[in-house]
């Protein structure tokens, strides 16, 4: 297992689509295991490929107090409601903002084993997953967010990447 890089936006291949994952067995379960293991150490609740530099359609995600699980090729079926709530984003962290999602989704995917499955989502699970989802189409949180405040966060992001990226040289 190994903790991978994490890409920050607004690095390649965080606006691209993502393409379908095909590569099941070994190679998956090493991959999904991998991110897994960066996501804890980042203390986050859900990655992407592109989040690592794979821009395939996979991401992990954990609720707290739950099993990581594993969305390979997810397609969001239904969705439904609407609720603002707090978001980061390990591409760019450190910066927060209340970001509207649905309260309820409908996702088909295939699990790390590469078995279908269909899960109904509700609030911070069915955030987790349009949040993850929306990395695969190159979306980033702030996209989803009005106008002002979608300005306001990619400036605050400016600055702390600036930041981040001055101590990493030291
Ligand atoms: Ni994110």
């Amino acid at each position: 297992m190994a903790v991978l890089d994490v890409v920050l936006y607004p690095d390649a291949p965080l606006r691209d689509v993502a393409t379908p994952y095909t590569k099941m067995g070994a190679e998956l379960s090493q991959l999904t295991q991998d991110m897994i293991e960066t996501m804890h150490a980042h203390d986050g609740v859900g990655l992407a490929g592109p989040q690592i530099g794979v821009a395939k359609r996979i991401f992990v995600l954990q609720e707290p107090d739950k099993e990581p699980m594993c969305f390979i090729n997810p397609e969001i079926l239904e969705s439904e409601g609407e609720v603002f709530a707090e978001e980061g984003c390990l591409s760019m962290p450190r910066v927060y903002g209340q970001v509207p999602r649905a309260t309820r989704v409908r996702v088909k995917a295939l699990d790390a084993s590469g078995t279908p499955f269909e899960v109904d989502a509700l609030d911070f699970f069915a955030r987790i997953i349009q949040h993850e989802n929306d990395h695969l189409d190159g979306i980033m949180f702030p996209e989803r967010m009005d106008i002002l405040s979608r300005e306001d966060i990619y400036r605050q992001w400016d600055d702390m990447r600036e930041s981040i990226l001055s101590h990493r040289e030291l």
